[in-house]
């Protein structure tokens, strides 16, 4: 029999037929040894199992750092599997010297994650390094005993070291990098795309981007019958077409964030996905398994709802098209068939007349579940009154929740402090929270209040502030 995948590892080419849900981690440690790659949390957490997926666009491999304990092993058909054994050099390359010197390890379990996420960063070409970058590409990382102080001294001397030489092709012209990166472009096109597989998707059990689904069902994985949908990335893309952004169910949350389109319908969409878990969570989560996966907290849910976004359901040739709104029945419910895959989000350009605004409270800034969070679409006329109104809550209900009293409440009024509040006391009567490990009740029902006052006086600070609802001298 064939293998059924063919991708590289590091220097090596690998032919396999590993069974498509076993985790690249377990196959990293266990199947070839290789251990510098390293097991922490197993949940997406901590980083110390990062790797590069290395992917060819045009002419070139781009490299993303991902979590190899939420990602199967059968959608590695055609990449670069890029860990730190594969970035050693006879000498430490730049990150690793920077890290020595500046005494930024200390067990060093975290540190492999580290070295391999930071290598992944100066590995692109379209970025000048800068402290913002380096935060974004550790955002995914734990360090339980050096602490960050010193990482950030490391990245000062890396800058120092690196200079503006960064991109693969610098990186190796200096030695930084081994050269078989150069390499790489053409031994991925000579790879043939994957042999079709499809079989009846309601018998498998559906893995988008993983991020979800390895959490949850983990253990069992590696042995089911699974459909991974990322090895036929057909439902990926963003495109317009009549009166909707079409974006494909596979589309990630990182994709999403630096999509122009979307920017031009939702100008701070960078700055709410940044909210959303680690880069490496966000190289991976999909749009579509945020959806199907139905968390009342879902942050991308959250903010489709107000976008009034349609889903594209279809079995075989059959496809339906329904409002997001009404996708959810239940806790986990959804009016989804057994076989039946979301291909698509909608999005009615329309709401690029909107202004639009998205918050969420959590224990920490990255890398965290909300509490609540919230997103808002509004559209007032020329005289102050509202014309369109759309307003979602997560965290108050067994779904994600529109609120569609609410929504209806502020339409024809003026944008004024009274008609928050009297918004708020609509929205009250709407969420039914509970006490869980993220807040009281009470505590919830009180992040709704902020947040809606948080929408209006950040979309209208000319019309009111936060003292408007305060008592402040
Ligand atoms: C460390 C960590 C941090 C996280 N932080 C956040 C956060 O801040 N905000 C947030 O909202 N979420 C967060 N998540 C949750 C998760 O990343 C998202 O819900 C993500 O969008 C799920 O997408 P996925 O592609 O990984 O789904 P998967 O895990 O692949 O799938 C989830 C479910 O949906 C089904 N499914 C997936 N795609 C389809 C499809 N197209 N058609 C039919 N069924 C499908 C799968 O069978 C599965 O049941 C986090 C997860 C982790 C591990
Ligand atoms: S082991 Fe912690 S993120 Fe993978
Ligand atoms: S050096 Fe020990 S966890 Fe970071």
């Amino acid at each position: 029999m064939s293998a059924q995948l063919h991708f590289w590892l590091n220097n090596e080419e690998i032919r396999c037929n590993e069974p498509p849900g076993l985790l690249v981690l377990d196959y990293l440690r266990k199947k070839q040894r290789l251990v510098g790659t390293k097991e922490g949390c197993k949940e997406g957490d901590c980083g110390a199992c990062t790797v590069l997926v290395g992917e060819l666009q045009g002419d070139d491999v781009v490299y993303r750092p991902v979590t190899s304990c939420l990602m199967p092993v059968g959608e590695l058909h055609g990449k670069h599997l890029v860990t730190i054994e594969g970035l050693n050099l006879p000498y430490l390359n730049p990150v690793q010297k920077a890290i020595v010197e500046e005494g930024a390890t200390q067990c060093g379990f975290c540190t492999p994650g580290i070295v391999v996420s930071l290598t992944g960063y100066l590995m692109q070409t379209d970025q000048p390094i800068t402290a913002d970058g380096v935060k974004r590409w550790l955002s995914g990382h734990l360090c339980r005993c050096t602490g960050y102080r010193s990482l950030k001294d490391a990245y000062l001397h890396l800058k120092k070291i690196v200079g503006e030489h960064t991109g693969v092709e610098e990186l190796v012209k200096h030695g930084w990098l081994p050269a078989y990166f150069l390499e790489m472009p053409e031994r991925l096109r000579r790879i043939p795309p994957p042999v079709s597989r499809d079989g009846r998707s309601e018998e498998r059990l559906i893995i988008a981007g993983g991020t979800d689904i390895y959490v949850q069902r983990g253990e069992m994985l590696p042995e089911a019958s699974v459909h991974i949908l990322n090895r036929y990335p057909r439902m990926k893309g963003i495109r317009r077409a009549g009166r909707f952004l079409r974006i494909g169910a596979l589309t990630t949350f990182e994709e999403l964030g630096n999509h122009p389109e979307v920017q031009k319908l939702v100008p701070r969409i960078q700055e709410y996905m940044f909210l959303v878990a680690s880069l490496q969570i966000r190289n991976r989560a999909t749009i579509g398994g945020n959806i199907i996966n139905a968390s009342p907290i879902a942050d991308g849910v959250i903010l489709l709802l107000a976008l009034d976004a349609e889903v594209v359901m279809q079995k075989g040739r059959q496809q339906r098209v329904i409002p997001l709104r009404k996708l959810y029945r239940g806790y986990k419910q959804l009016d989804k068939q057994p076989g039946e895959i979301l291909t698509e989000v909608r999005l009615p350009l329309s709401v690029g007349k909107c202004q639009i605004h998205f918050e969420k409270v959590s224990k920490r800034r990255t890398l965290d579940i909300a509490s609540v969070n919230s997103a808002i679409r509004l559209r007032c006329d020329a005289a102050g009154i509202i014309r369109e109104a759309a307003l979602a809550v997560g965290g108050v209900a067994p779904i994600p929740l529109y609120l569609e009293k609410t929504s209806r409440f502020l339409v024809g009024r003026p944008c004024t402090p009274e008609t928050v509040e009297g918004a708020i006391e609509q929205a009250m009567e709407e969420i039914s929270p509970i006490s869980d490990i993220r807040g009281s009740a009470d505590y919830k029902r009180l992040l709704t209040r902020q947040l809606i006052i948080a929408h209006f006086t950040e979309l209208f600070p000319e019309k009111m502030q936060v003292r408007d609802y305060y008592a402040i001298p």
